[in-house]
């Protein structure tokens, strides 16, 4: 380990497609980069824009999460010099606290010379975020289905069709998820219930078989996007109307506030959809930034560098890493 330097590159995600409460997820190509290695003293630098006011000392979640890691492995590294740049927007339904576990776990795993497997990462980081759907897909890539019982969680990998993009609409305001969970009732009619399930499970399969026609029809929730609605002025039309203008099927990403919409690449209407999610989200008092995105088929990537590698500063690899 002495001299050892790991690089994680995780992808952001998108969680729910929907009716998929909990138990769907999909990786996105928007990115961090957790940069790790022991040190005398700890240290923790941030790059980007998205990592304002979080914490760098030894209260970061990536340093908590590295030394849950090294606790579970018998490994005693108390001092960490860890740098991370972040293009996923906080607090916005795009999985950043999950791709932070991701990498913390995955940096740290590799620091030591990967005792854990994946499946106990998997494991590890579905305890520390309450839910499967995001850290799955951030560590494994592609579209994860995904079940947890709150002692063990399960997830099968499927490929996203290849023709599948995604046109995501990110309000400038942040939703917390334990805000988003806090709107969900304790309880819901049968009828709803058998909606989801079926729901989900046609979009499984939508999605399994490339029956991308489907998707509109599979991508309706009655779990959670009604109730979180009054938190994401123009979320009812978004949902009632974006099909109208070309896309495949359309949900909250996550507990939200971003609005999700898959389309079909290349599509000539995607423009006039960008403009009608703007507009929408606008005329509701927020400000809105669009993002196309593709699924993203590789989940939290390693890459292990001597201490004398040939780059300087994190900032410094991602832009060479963006060149290639
Ligand atoms: N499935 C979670 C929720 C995702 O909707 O609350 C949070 O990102």
């Amino acid at each position: 380990m002495a001299g050892r330097r790991v690089i994680v590159k995780v992808p952001a995600s998108t969680a729910n497609l929907g009716p998929g409460f909990d138990s769907l997820g999909m990786a996105l190509s928007l990115y961090a980069w957790v940069e790790m290695s022991a040190s005398e003293s700890t240290v923790i630098r941030l790059y980007g824009d998205h990592l304002e006011g979080v914490p760098t000392d030894k209260s970061n979640l990536i340093y908590d999460v590295a030394q849950s890691v090294f606790r579970e492995a018998g490994v005693d590294i108390p001092e960490l010099d860890i740098a991370m740049y972040s293009d996923i927007p906080l607090t916005r339904g795009l999985g950043s606290s999950a791709s932070a576990v991701v990498g913390a776990l995955v940096a740290a795993n590799a620091l030591i010379g990967s005792p854990l497997s994946q499946d106990k990462l998997f494991q590890m980081a579905t305890a520390l975020e309450g839910h499967p759907d995001n850290v799955g897909a951030s560590l494994f890539g592609g579209i994860v289905v995904a079940s947890w019982d709150g002692v063990r969680a399960e997830a099968v990998r499927l490929e996203a069709p290849s023709s599948l993009e995604a046109v995501v609409a990110i309000p400038s305001y942040q939703l917390s998820t334990e805000k988003a969970r806090h709107a969900l009732p304790s309880q819901i009619a049968m009828s709803d219930a058998v909606f989801n399930v079926a729901s989900s499970s046609l979009l499984v399969a939508a999605l399994a078989s490339g029956r991308l026609e489907l998707i509109r029809h599979a991508m309706r929730d009655r779990l959670h996007q009604p109730y979180r609605a009054p938190l994401i002025p123009g979320m009812p039309e978004i949902l009632a109307r974006a099909c109208d203008f070309g896309a495949l099927g359309v949900a909250l990403s996550g507990a939200g506030p971003t609005m999700l919409a898959l389309v079909q690449a290349g599509d000539p209407r995607i423009a006039e959809l960008e403009r009608f999610l703007r507009d929408v989200l606008e005329r509701e008092g927020a400000a809105c930034e669009l993002m196309r995105l593709k699924p993203c088929a590789e989940g939290a990537r390693v890459t292990l560098l001597e201490h004398d590698a040939d780059y300087s500063t994190l900032e410094h690899w991602i832009r060479k890493e963006v060149e290639v």
